[in-house]
Parts: C-alpha cells; structure tokens; sequence
C-alpha cells in the first residue's frame, strides 16, 4: 500500500530529520524504513512499533479474530504498526468456555501465534470481569443459579485453567476488570456477592483471583484494569487505596491498567498525574485500552444512521490534541509500559453501537487508511524525549 506524501507527512519528516540519529531500523514485517539525512518516509512507514523504539514504549492494539487473518489490509496493520496485541473478546469468559466445562481456545491461540510469528507481545483480557460472562454462568452479571461457594469454585476453575492454558505466553494480564463503580463503591456482581454471602471479605474475590493466576504463571505480569481512572476523583481514589491494600496483603499485583476511553464532550483528564501517582506505589502502569470518541455526523444515505466523520473540524481537532497527549503522558511516566489502542479502523471499533452518534474513536479510517491521529502518534513518538522503558 503505497500513499501519497501528505502535508502531515512531510512536516513529520521534517521534525524527524532534525532530532534523528542516522539510523536504519528494520521494520518487522514492513521493510526497512531508513531513518536520518536521506530517510524516506511513506505515510505509513516508519511504523509505529519501529518509531517506538526510541522509548521503548510497547505500542499495541486491540484485535478482532474476525477480520484478523481473513481481511487482508487489516491484518497488514496488525502485523506491522504494533508490537503488542490484545484480544478484543477472545479470551474472555464468554468466548472461551461457552458451555460449561467445554473449553474453545482456538481463536485466542491463532492470536498468540500471529503474534509470536510477528514478535509481538501479548496482553491477556481478561479474566474476571462482570460483562461477557458466559450465559450459563450469569446472563447479567448480578445474578447467577449457582451458590456462593459454587461461584468460587467456578471462578478459581476459570482463572487457574486459563492462565494455565497460555501460560509463558503472555506478557500482562487483565485479572480483574472494572471492579469499581464511579462513585467509587465496588460493583456488586456476582463475585462479590458470593463472597459476601461466604462471609469472606467481598473483594477478597480480586485477591485470590491475582494469587491464583500468579501461582498458574508466576512470569505474567498481572494488571488490574478499569476505565475513568485517568481522572482524579472518587473512583480513581478509591481504586489507589485499594491497590494499596493489595500490595500490603502481598498480593502479586504489578501493574495498573488505564483504559483510556476519551470522549471529546469531557474535557482531557489529569492523566500524568495519575498514572504517577500509581506508579509511585511501586506499580507499572499501562494505557490499555485508548479511543478517543465524538460526535459524528448523520449519514444522509441512511436515516438514523452516523458517518465516522466529525461533527466539526474544531472536534476533529480536540480529538487530535487528546490522542497527542495521551501518548505524551505515558512516555513521559517511565513506568508506563505499553500504550494500547481499542481496534484499528473506525469500520470495526465498538464505539458507534454503544455510544450513539458517537464515533470517529480510531487511528484509521473506514477504508483503513490512515488518519491525522496516526500521523500525530507518529509524530510524538518520534519527536519526544522520554526516559527508556526498563
Ligand atoms: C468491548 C469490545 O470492544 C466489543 O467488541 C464487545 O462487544 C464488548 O466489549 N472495556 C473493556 C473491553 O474492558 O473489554 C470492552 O471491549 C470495552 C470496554
């Protein structure tokens, strides 16, 4: 695929050629993309995994096993932009034992493959979470026809057999997900209520599960994962002092995730601030999950129905200073990891079908070609100083 040299393009390489030691990165799966005095720069080379280098930042995506390996120009993206890959539902409860007691890991397997062919790391996601849990288990995640103790069982099965199957493979896991309400009480799912009715401690649920996964795969780097932490307030506190909690029970907890699901409509969150203060605690921080949401406009062709184009250019470029500064605020806390986007193209992103008239949230375009936001990522990874990740 080759494109046309925007204007974006040529201001990046511009900025490139003045900070770039003359270098050639070889570019997995992509060619060599020749970097310094003479560097040619294509609108998508180099990629954003060769361009991370400079920090050592991992650079990742969420993939869907769907297009992946049957959609040729979205698996070319997959392989060549990113150095890390999350499943974007495939190893969730829900897709991994959807009768009980009959495993399918066949499409998680075919990522962990894809990535290990294209030396890319893996973050699991993940494995206690109250959505997309199998039906036979829960079909609304607070209610279950199982006893507390049965509940136990089922989830100590689940996170020991998981972990187990992929074990060696993956880099982070996402043990626990979304355990936090915003108003900062823990969610009252079926976890917490069957240790609850158990007379145990009702987040000892999130404990165990991080002992039992560490016990499974003792090399995992286990996570706990929510969004709206990027923003000081009643849930991002309430999470930090229960991370603290972990860490003083000697929880093998080692890192918190930050989903990072912006909407244009909230205003930038105070997320350096955040991601420092948890990484103070001796954590490792992740972005794991960015998009960056706004209003779109209607399609004319279908009544009810939105385009992936921003409402207006004053949008589109609030949605370019979000993803410009989400990515600085990870590089510069050198605790933060790996920076995660959820899906490739705006085509595929789960954006439009739960936030209505909302979309335009991705890198790419409808037609997976690349947006100003990709050019801006490029350009921040390039252009930034950013302590080295260990
Ligand atoms: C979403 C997926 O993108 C959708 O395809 C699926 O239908 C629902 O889940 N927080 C998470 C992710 O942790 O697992 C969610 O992914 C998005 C919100």
């Amino acid at each position: 695929m080759r494109i046309r040299r925007s204007l974006v393009v040529a201001a990046l390489a511009a900025a490139t050629l003045a900070v770039a030691p003359a270098a050639a990165f070889a570019s997995p799966g992509g060619g060599t993309a020749p970097i310094g005095p003479g560097a040619h720069l294509t609108a998508t080379q180099p990629s954003l995994r060769v361009l991370s280098m400079r920090s050592g930042l991992k650079v990742g995506t969420a993939v869907n096993m769907d297009l992946y390996g049957s959609d040729a120009a979205y698996t070319r993206i997959v392989d060549q932009q990113f150095n890390t890959v999350t499943p974007e539902n495939v190893m969730k409860w829900q897709l991994v034992e959807p009768t009980q007691g009959t495993y399918d890991w066949a499409a998680a397997d075919r990522l962990v493959a894809g990535a290990r062919a294209h030396h890319q790391l893996v973050r699991g996601h993940t494995l206690v979470w109250h959505n997309q849990l199998p039906s036979w288990l829960s079909t609304d995640g607070v209610t279950t026809s199982f006893s507390p103790q049965q509940v136990r069982d089922l989830l100590h099965k689940h996170v020991v057999d998981e972990v187990t199957h992929f074990r060696g493979q993956i880099w982070q896991w996402d043990v626990v997900n979304e355990a936090f309400n915003d108003d900062g009480t823990p969610r009252q799912d079926i976890f917490f209520k069957a240790y609850q009715a158990l007379g145990l401690d009702p987040l000892g649920y999130i404990a165990d599960a991080f002992r039992w996964a560490h016990q499974a795969d003792p090399h995992a780097l286990l996570f706990y994962n929510d969004y709206n932490l990027e923003f000081t307030g009643a849930k991002s506190n309430a999470v930090y002092a229960f991370v603290q909690q972990l860490q003083a029970q000697h929880v093998p907890i080692a890192g918190v995730g930050f989903q990072g699901h912006l909407d244009t409509q909230y205003g930038f969150p105070d997320l350096q601030n955040n991601l420092q203060r948890f990484a103070a605690l001796g954590l490792k921080v992740a972005l794991t999950e960015v998009d960056v949401r706004t209003f779109v406009q209607p399609d004319p062709a279908k009544p009810g129905s939105y385009t992936d184009i921003p409402l207006t250019p004053a949008l589109q470029a609030t949605q370019e200073s979000y993803w410009t500064q989400t990515l600085q605020a990870c590089l510069a806390v050198k605790q933060c990891i790996s920076y995660t986007v959820w899906g490739v193209a705006d085509s595929n992103s789960w954006i439009p079908g739960v936030f209505a008239g909302e979309g335009a949230a991705l890198l790419f375009d409808d037609s997976l070609q690349p947006k100003p936001q990709y050019q801006d990522l490029r350009h921040v990874l390039w252009t930034t100083k950013a302590p080295r990740r260990v």
